[in-house]
């Protein structure tokens, strides 16, 4: 297959102007996302201007599971991805001879779903003749931080908190984003599934726990505050374990008359860890702006603490809206934005990747 032929970019301003970069060149962005169980496509425009972000959740398809199952997730992708390609296109009120490029996760993910995403990515691009860029999808998440808005002021910290990751991510500048933490053992939105799944709440289990702490004590059990001294990595297996203990030793009719209450004090453990490092390390880095990425950020608790407390350091502090926080492709074509500004152009041979360090969006 010949494809179309080339079309190029319109050439960009300097990185650095990033923050009113490509104003008026109207620039189509592409971004397609399938690393777990979220089918997702979205047109982004000036790498910040949402047109159109189209999400197929695949969560009651792996509810009764207690958890992602890989191969129905790849299935679904198979049958969902170019209906929900078409959508977001539909919703844009733009074509695809429009686009100007195509951004999609490659990893880290499930391999047989990230591989969908990449082939209809790959596809297309052939098609279209237009520029394809591959994405992390934890920087993709940090950029969800540049939608809807019109100036990000770097440096400064992102805290990238998911099913999958507990990041601290310094964002120095596009294409230098530097890992200043990260998770040990499990992430956070694993603790909030499996204690959630413990608790005899539905999957995912982190929304569940959110809105029920809301009628809870947070002070009502002590649950311990894991730190690695000396890194600002992450822990939460013991926390987890602690929960899980907890709630082994209640009975039935125990369980449910304290449960706002286990709810309310498990969260605020995870809340106090995550922002315990992310503003010592704001400090230590001397950022003037925090923000929030990934599906935990939709958490109310996290969200109205990050904000009183940046507030308190006089800090900058931004979360994404809590569409953008999970999993979603508006993100991806924002990032892929500023990869293709800066020449991260992917070739049509690159792979797909379920486990890697940021560091990899550089392919
Ligand atoms: O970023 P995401 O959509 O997918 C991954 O890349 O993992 O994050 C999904 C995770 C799940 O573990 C889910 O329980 C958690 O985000 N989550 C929440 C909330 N909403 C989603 N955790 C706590 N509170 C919430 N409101
Ligand atoms: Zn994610």
């Amino acid at each position: 297959m010949g494809g179309a032929a080339r079309r190029r970019l319109p050439a960009c301003l300097a990185p650095e102007r990033y923050s009113l970069a490509c104003v008026g060149n109207s620039v189509i962005i592409l971004g397609i996302e399938t690393s777990c169980d979220e089918t997702a496509a979205a047109v982004v425009e000036d790498g910040w201007r949402v047109l159109s972000s189209s999400v197929a959740s695949q969560i009651e398809l792996h509810r009764r599971f207690g958890g992602v199952v890989p191969e129905i997730a790849s299935r679904q992708h198979v049958e969902a991805v170019n209906h929900v390609i078409e959508d977001a296109l539909a919703n844009s009120g733009l074509g695809l001879a429009e686009v100007d490029g195509i951004a999609v996760t490659n990893g880290p993910g499930l391999e047989g779903a990230l591989l969908v995403g990449a082939c209809a990515a790959k596809g297309l691009a052939v098609a279209l003749g237009v520029p394809l860029t591959a994405a992390h999808h934890i920087e993709a998440h940090v950029y969800a931080n540049f939608l809807e808005r019109h100036a990000v002021l770097a440096p400064f910290l992102c805290l990238v908190v998911s099913g999958g990751h507990a990041d601290l991510v310094l964002f120095h500048e596009h294409g230098r984003l530097e890992l200043v933490g990260e998770t040990r053992d499990d992430a956070p939105g694993e603790a909030f599934d499996k204690v959630a799944r413990l608790l005899g709440l539905p999957y995912p289990g982190g929304p569940e726990i959110d809105q029920i702490a809301a009628g809870g004590n947070p002070a009502a059990i002590a649950f311990p505050r894991p730190r690695w001294e000396g890194s600002y990595d992450y822990s939460f297996s013991g926390l987890k374990t602690a929960a899980v203990r907890y709630v082994e030793r209640l009975s039935p009719e125990e369980l449910a008359g304290q449960l706002p209450d286990i709810c309310a004090s498990f969260q605020e453990a995870v809340v106090d860890v995550l922002l315990r490092n992310l503003f010592a390390a704001a400090e230590e880095y001397g950022v003037g702006s925090v923000c929030l990425g990934g599906g935990v950020a939709a958490n109310s608790r996290l969200r109205a603490r990050f904000y009183q407390e940046a507030l308190a350091r006089g800090l900058c502090a931004w979360v994404p809206p809590s569409a953008f926080c999970l999993d979603n492709a508006a993100m991806v074509a924002a990032g892929g934005y500023y990869r293709l500004a800066q020449g991260l152009e992917s070739g049509l041979d690159f792979d797909v990747f379920s486990v890697g360090p940021l560091s990899r969006a550089s392919l």
